[in-house]
């Protein structure tokens, strides 16, 4: 079983990935992450630092995300693991979209045309919604800021995030940000025992 965390910069979802890690030990998951593959997770992070040209980002997240489907994602499955990933094609929807405005005609159309045929989709997907004024505030400490951390950036992408559960409303879980950390782990641990029939 796949599940992902999503959610716009500065909503949390790191801290509710490590807080799984601990909640979730029993279920031994394999955690993992976008962008996160050995070199390419690199070249993204470079990419991104240096505004490159918005379709050679999009492109090297999409080179990413394969990387990561055949040395992680697929093997884990296929070894009947759960597998738990921070940030997932949702982010390049969310995020590129913006991105690409501009750039090409019908970035929704290219992402999905990109994806189609050999992607995963997940089982499951617990999105983190937080006003971006908000989120901003809470990761203008981190030092050099991202383009994508920008408010207009930001609240663009989490429309297309709320777009995207719109339209898959049974995958995704939409859980309050602002809610104390512990609440939202609670909430996140019983949805993903739920989800794996652990509970009923
Ligand atoms: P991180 O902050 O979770 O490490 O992600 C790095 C940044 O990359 C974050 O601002 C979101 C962005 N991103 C995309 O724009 N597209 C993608 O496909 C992914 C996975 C991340």
């Amino acid at each position: 079983m796949l599940i992902t965390l999503e959610g716009i910069d500065g909503s949390g979802k790191s801290t509710l990935y490590e807080g799984l890690k601990e909640r979730l030990s029993d279920l031994d998951p394999v955690f993992t992450r976008e962008p996160g593959s050995p070199y390419l997770g690199d070249a993204v992070r470079q990419a991104t630092a240096e505004n490159t040209d918005p379709l050679a980002e999009a492109a090297l997240f999409v080179a990413d995300h394969a990387v990561h489907l055949s040395e992680v994602v697929r093997p884990a499955l296929a070894a009947g693991k759960l597998v738990i990933s921070d940030r997932y094609t949702d982010s390049r929807f969310a995020y590129q979209q913006v991105s690409l405005k501009g750039v090409h005609p019908d970035p929704k159309a290219w992402l999905s045309a990109v994806h189609r045929g050999w992607s995963i989709t997940p089982d499951l997907t617990l999105l983190l919604l937080i006003d971006p004024e908000t989120a901003l505030s809470r990761v203008s400490g981190r030092g050099e800021r991202e383009h994508f951390e920008q408010t207009e950036f930001l609240s663009a992408g989490q429309k297309n995030y709320l777009e995207r559960a719109g339209e898959e409303p049974s995958r995704f879980l939409m859980i309050d940000a602002t809610l104390p950390p512990e609440t939202i782990l609670d909430f996140a641990e019983e949805s993903i025992r739920l989800r794996i029939g652990q509970i009923k």
